[in-house]
This record gives structure tokens, C-alpha cells and sequence, in this order.
């Protein structure tokens, strides 16, 4: 008796204890796959990919894993040590409640996921110009397009790289998908900080605020003042504010990422929480309104208004109602916008130094 313990305590733990086929059918018996690409080539349900996975990517990553809405997570970057790494640690935080797999994918899988979150991209070197970085970026998001092509047919492409409104208005162009499947994250994020700001200065919960920021994703952006309301009341019978503090709320929205760009070099919780909302929406076919920025055909450009989405993307792009002001700034902003997709593809030094 005695040996017998000791010869089962002093066992090594790796070879098993037991036959391999003993363990087997302790596995079958549990309904338990030991083998991992058997898991892979069965799987069945939402499948979301993420192309690029630095800051943005692994925040973007991390949120959807745990809102528990899809079933597999892909990750693919072109660093593919740094990817792994990533797909390692993302997986490490997945032993807690209802979680998708994790894995690495291939472009030709990503590209048949349900949702494609796109936020590959490079940063500006020193000494280099704006449409420099705009040029590379394009060829970023055309080079992953082409070998992810052709997508799955009710795909969705979710553009996070910046500038967002000209790199989903390349994407509604080159990905070969419906321009209703295609969108960029556009002002949500903007208008997450208008909605914050104003909830502070009215002492209401932010989602208490009824709120847009519309056209473009930077600098030219304009606040809807005439829409917003708090509780379904007009926002100036709530908290009316004067010309400076609006000016003020504007400035405070406007340059809050480079504020914290300044500080901590990146942004990127607040864009995980708005890429894994749009997800949901996507997948539950929620029919949420939110500013995607999205085709215009009447523009010929992407900029954000309010669209309702759904499972096959936008259903239907909102026309909210501007004061004059409003709609001169915001075609100001299509046009600034214009101006650089059009240099972005056709660089000649005259457009080149207007951006
Ligand atoms: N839309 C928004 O509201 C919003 C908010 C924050 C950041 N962003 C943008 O998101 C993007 C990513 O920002 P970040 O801080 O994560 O940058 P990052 O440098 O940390 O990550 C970018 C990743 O993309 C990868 N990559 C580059 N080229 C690639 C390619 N050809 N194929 C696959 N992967 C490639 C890089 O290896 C890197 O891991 C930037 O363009 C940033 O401006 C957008």
C-alpha cells in the first residue's frame, strides 16, 4: 500500500499519470476536445477580427472579449512576435465567465469574419508631412484589403485608423463591399466627451445627455447645439450657456486627445469602449442611432451624422436638423475633408499645401 502511494505521489507530472487513452475517454466523458484545431475547424458563431493590435487594437480587443459577444476573437499584425504576445495575453484574462477564443488569423480568415475592426496604421515620422502619413496609411488599408478580398458577403468593416473619415472613405472604396457595410468610428468618441462635459456642468448622468458632434473625426468638427437636449428638454432651458462656454465646451471636446496624447502619448480606452458598443450593435442588430462617419453620396464623402446600425451595417443615415452656423461649419468640414482625399490620391504640391 505504502509503495504503491509513493510511486503515485513521486510520478512526474508531465508525461500523465494515466494512459493516454485512459485520458481520452476521461475527456470524451466530460465532452471535453483536447485537440485544438478540431475546436477551430467546427466553430460556429459571430466571429470578430481585429487587424492591427497596439494600443488601440489591444484595448479594442480586450473590451469586446469581455462584453461576451462574440464567439472568436482574431488578431493579426504585422509584427507577428509582438501579435503573438498579445494573443497570449489576451487570452489570460479569458478564464473568467463567458469568453470568445483568441487566436492569431490569417488575412484570408479575417477577412471572413463578421466584423472586421481595422486599426492598423503608422504614426508620423519625424520630419514628416501630413499627406506623407496619409499616403502610407492608404497603402496600409489597400494592401490588407487586397489580400482579405473577397470578404464575406454581409461583412462589416469597422475603420478605426486615422484620419478616420478619409481612411473609411478609402475603405468604402477599395474593400469591394457595399458602402452600407462600411463605416469609421467617425465622431463617437467625440461626442462620448461632449456628453460627459455637459452631464458634469448639469450634474446628470452622461446618457441623460442627448447630444452630436457631426463631420469630421479632428479639428473641424461642429457641435449640433441645436439638437442637444437633457432628459428630452432643450438643453438652454437646463443649462443655458453663453457664447464662451460653449466656446469653451468646444475646445475642451475638440482637443481633449491631444491633451492626453501629450501626457500618456496614446488614447485608447475610450475607443475600445466605442468599437465593442458598435459591435454589439452589429451582432444584436440593435438598431442603436449613433455618429458613424459613413458614405454621403450626395458629398461623395465619408464625414459623421447620426446612423441607425444594425446586423447589415447602416440602415439608415438620420438628416438631423442644423441651425445656419451649424451647416456652414459642417460643410466647411466636408470640404477640408474632400480637399484631402483628393490630395491623398493625387499629390500635387498646390493641393499638398493647403492641408
Ligand atoms: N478613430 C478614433 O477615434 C481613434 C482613436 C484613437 C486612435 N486612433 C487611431 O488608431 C490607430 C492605431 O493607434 P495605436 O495607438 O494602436 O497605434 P500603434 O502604433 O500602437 O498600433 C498600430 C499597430 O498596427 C500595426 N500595423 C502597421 N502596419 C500594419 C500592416 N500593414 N498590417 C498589419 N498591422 C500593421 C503595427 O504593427 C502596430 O502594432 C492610429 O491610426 C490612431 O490614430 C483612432
Amino acid at each position: 500500500m505504502g509503495f504503491v502511494l509513493s510511486a503515485l505521489l513521486f510520478q512526474p507530472l508531465y508525461p500523465p499519470r494515466f494512459p493516454v487513452s485512459s485520458l481520452a475517454s476521461f475527456h470524451s466523458h466530460l465532452h471535453v476536445d483536447v485537440s485544438f484545431s478540431h475546436i477551430m475547424s467546427d466553430f460556429q458563431g459571430p466571429r470578430i477580427a481585429i487587424i492591427g493590435i497596439g494600443k488601440v487594437g489591444a484595448a479594442v480587443a480586450y473590451s469586446i472579449i469581455h462584453k461576451q459577444i462574440a464567439s472568436e476573437v482574431l488578431i493579426l499584425d504585422l509584427k507577428e512576435d509582438f501579435q503573438d504576445a498579445q494573443v497570449q495575453d489576451l487570452r489570460d484574462s479569458t478564464s473568467f465567465g463567458i469568453s470568445p477564443r483568441v487566436r492569431p488569423g490569417t488575412w484570408k480568415e479575417c477577412g471572413q469574419c463578421d466584423i472586421i475592426v481595422f486599426t492598423a496604421g503608422t504614426n508620423q515620422k519625424a520630419g514628416e508631412s501630413r499627406l506623407a502619413l496619409l499616403q502610407r496609411n492608404l497603402g496600409v488599408i489597400r494592401g490588407g484589403f487586397e489580400k482579405m478580398a473577397p470578404f464575406k458577403e454581409d461583412a462589416i468593416l469597422v475603420m478605426v485608423t486615422n484620419p478616420v473619415d478619409i481612411m473609411t472613405y478609402f475603405a468604402v472604396k477599395y474593400s469591394g463591399l457595399p458602402a452600407s457595410q462600411v463605416f469609421g468610428s467617425g465622431t463617437i468618441l467625440d461626442t462620448t466627451r461632449l456628453k460627459d462635459t455637459i452631464a458634469q456642468r448639469a450634474k446628470v448622468a452622461p446618457r441623460a445627455v442627448h447630444a452630436y458632434v457631426v463631420g469630421e473625426h479632428g479639428d473641424s468638427q461642429t457641435i449640433a447645439w441645436s439638437n442637444m437636449a437633457i432628459g428630452g428638454i432643450p438643453v438652454d432651458q437646463v443649462l443655458p450657456l453663453d457664447v464662451d462656454e460653449k466656446h469653451e465646451v468646444a475646445e475642451f471636446v475638440r482637443f481633449k486627445a491631444d491633451r492626453l496624447n501629450k501626457v500618456k502619448g496614446e488614447t485608447s480606452f475610450g475607443i475600445g469602449a466605442v468599437i465593442s458598443s458598435i459591435c454589439t450593435s452589429i451582432l444584436l442588430d440593435e438598431r442603436h442611432v449613433l455618429p458613424l462617419s459613413h458614405y454621403h453620396s450626395d458629398y461623395g464623402m465619408c464625414f459623421s451624422k447620426p446612423a441607425i446600425i444594425g446586423r447589415r451595417g447602416i440602415v439608415k443615415s438620420l438628416d438631423i436638423l442644423l441651425d445656419e452656423d451649424e451647416q456652414a461649419s459642417l460643410e466647411k468640414s466636408i470640404n477640408k475633408l474632400k480637399t484631402v482625399a483628393y490630395a491623398t490620391e493625387n499629390p500635387e504640391p498646390a493641393i499638398a499645401s493647403r492641408l
